[in-house]
Formats: structure tokens, C-alpha cells, sequence
């Protein structure tokens, strides 16, 4: 990724704003006077943690479709715009039933998948409004190599990536860019009940701070529908899909898909 700086006085959203990532991309953001929303689940520590990096917090369960609308809302009638979009909140699940967890895979599902859907359908008209902008999914390498202890995640990640990748066109056409990031292993929270098996390992795990790194430059130089990897001692860097076969006609030649199947700004 190229790396340019988003505009001073643009205004960021960042769920899941109060964690790890989160609050490294905060610290990133305000350094480039970026006005920065972090929205989060309400804890007094959540609201002290914005507070101390100086930020503004809002309140939001992702899972709340509602929610989600009112957070942008409020950002807009606030700071008179949205121009980035970090649907970063997430959970991981882990699925130790001997077949197969349904509650676990609900519950991550409805965090990692679905509050990336709501969140990009409430963030949408705002970027639209403000003329443009991006949104920057948090999606895992487990999205593009799905664990076997976490069929939930996977799929929530994966589903995550399949999102970007289908709105991308129709979004570039508005000049909206929705990327998508896949880290590694990486030392937040979330991995506390790893950290000890990783160490004991050698295993290498991400900085927040790299992470925070290739957030910031999805936003500011992302290309259209990207998904890129982030992994210890390799970087930042775009994953390369592989595609599938193209159908043939009669005659052998490659099939052109139909107009119907293209977003109706790019027909
Ligand atoms: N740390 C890793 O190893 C790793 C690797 C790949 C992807 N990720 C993803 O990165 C994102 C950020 O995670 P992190 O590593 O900073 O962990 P974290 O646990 O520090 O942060 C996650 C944040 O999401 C918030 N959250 C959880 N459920 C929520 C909900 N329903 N509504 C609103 N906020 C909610 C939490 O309160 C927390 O602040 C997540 O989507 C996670 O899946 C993490």
C-alpha cells in the first residue's frame, strides 16, 4: 500500500474502538488531528479509555441494527460529516463441543459478521452525504484460512471478506473504498487465553501497532475490495484471490457474464 495521510479535520468511527487495535488506531488518528469517534460497549472503562486518548466515546452493541444508525447519526450531527468508517468490533468464539457449537457460532456470527453488515449499511449514506470515504472492515487471516477450533469466527471473518469484495465496485462507483484487513495472531485481549501456549511456542504474534498501521493505510490508499494479510516479519500486503474457472460457450470461447449480474452503476 502506498502510504498518503488522511485529511486533518476528517472525521473516523472506529467500533470496537476501546481494544487493542482500536485504541492504536486512535492514537494514530488524533496525532493527525483527525477527529475520532470510539464507539464500544458501555463500561467505565470503555468511556475512560476514550477519554484518555482523547476521543470521543459513544455507546453501541453492533449487534443493535438501530444502534448502529444512532451512532452515525450522532457523528454527523456532531461533526457535520463522516468520512471513515472502522467496523472493527469483534469477538472471537471457540467451539470445543465434540461436533459442532451452535450457540458459540450465533453469538460470533452476530458480532463479526453481522455488525460489519450493520454498521456499513448505517455508515454508507453518511460517506455518501460527505461525498465520499472508506470503510475499513476488520476481518483475520481466519477469514481466508479458516481454524478448525472456530467454525463461527471463520465463517463470520470469511463472510466478512465476501462483503468487501462484493460491495467494492458498487461503492468505488460512489467513491467509496471498502477494504478489508486479515491480521495474524496479534497481542490484544483477545488472544489472553492463548498468549501463554504462543510464548511457550516461539509462536510470533502482531503488535497492535501494526496492525493500527495497515488500518490507517486502508483508509488513506486502500484499493476497491482488497482483503490485506498482516503478518509477523512479512508486513502488510494484498491477498491475492485465485478466482474460479470462467464458464464456456458452445464454441469454447470464454462466457461474458450477463449485464443483470453487474451493480446497476457499472452497467
Ligand atoms: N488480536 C488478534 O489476534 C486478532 C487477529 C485478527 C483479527 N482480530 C480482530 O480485530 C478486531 C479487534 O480486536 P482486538 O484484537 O483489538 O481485541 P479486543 O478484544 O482488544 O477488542 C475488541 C473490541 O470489540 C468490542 N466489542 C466486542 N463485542 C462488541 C459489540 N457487540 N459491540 C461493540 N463492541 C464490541 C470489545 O469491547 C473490545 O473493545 C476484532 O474484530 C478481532 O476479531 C484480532
Amino acid at each position: 500500500m502506498t502510504h498518503t495521510t488522511p485529511a486533518p479535520g476528517s472525521v473516523a468511527l472506529v467500533t470496537g474502538g476501546t481494544g487493542g487495535f482500536g485504541r492504536a488506531l486512535a492514537s494514530k488518528l488524533r496525532a493527525l488531528d483527525v477527529t475520532v469517534v470510539l464507539a464500544d460497549l458501555d463500561s467505565a472503562r470503555n468511556w475512560q479509555v476514550a477519554e484518555d486518548l482523547g476521543c470521543e466515546f459513544a455507546v453501541l452493541d453492533v449487534t443493535d441494527r438501530a444502534a448502529n444508525e444512532a451512532v452515525v447519526a450522532q457523528v454527523e450531527a456532531e461533526h457535520g460529516r463522516l468520512d471513515a468508517a472502522f467496523l472493527n468490533a469483534g469477538i472471537a468464539g471457540f467451539d470445543s463441543a465434540e461436533l459442532f457449537d451452535l450457540q458459540s457460532f450465533l453469538a460470533v456470527v452476530d458480532v463479526d459478521l453481522f455488525g460489519v453488515v450493520f454498521g456499513a449499511a448505517a455508515a454508507l449514506p453518511a460517506l455518501q452525504r460527505a461525498g465520499g470515504g472508506a470503510i475499513v472492515v476488520t476481518a483475520s487471516l481466519a477469514g481466508l484460512s479458516p481454524m478448525a477450533t472456530d467454525p463461527g469466527y471463520s465463517v463470520a471473518k470469511g463472510g466478512a471478506v465476501a462483503f468487501v469484495r462484493s460491495m467494492a465496485p458498487r461503492l468505488a462507483a460512489q467513491n467509496i473504498t471498502i477494504t478489508a484487513i486479515c491480521p495474524g495472531f496479534a497481542d490484544t485481549a483477545i488472544i489472553d487465553p492463548l498468549r501463554e501456549e504462543f510464548a511457550a511456542a516461539g509462536f510470533p504474534v502482531l503488535t497492535a501497532e501494526e496492525v493500527a498501521d495497515a488500518m490507517l493505510a486502508a483508509w488513506a490508499s486502500g484499493e476497491p475490495g482488497a482483503a490485506y494479510v498482516i503478518q509477523p516479519g512479512i508486513g502488510a500486503t494484498p491477498y491475492r484471490f485465485k478466482g474460479v474457472p470462467s464458464a464456456r460457450t458452445a464454441t469454447g470461447e470464454t462466457a461474458v457474464v450477463p449485464e443483470a449480474l453487474r451493480p446497476p452503476s457499472m452497467r
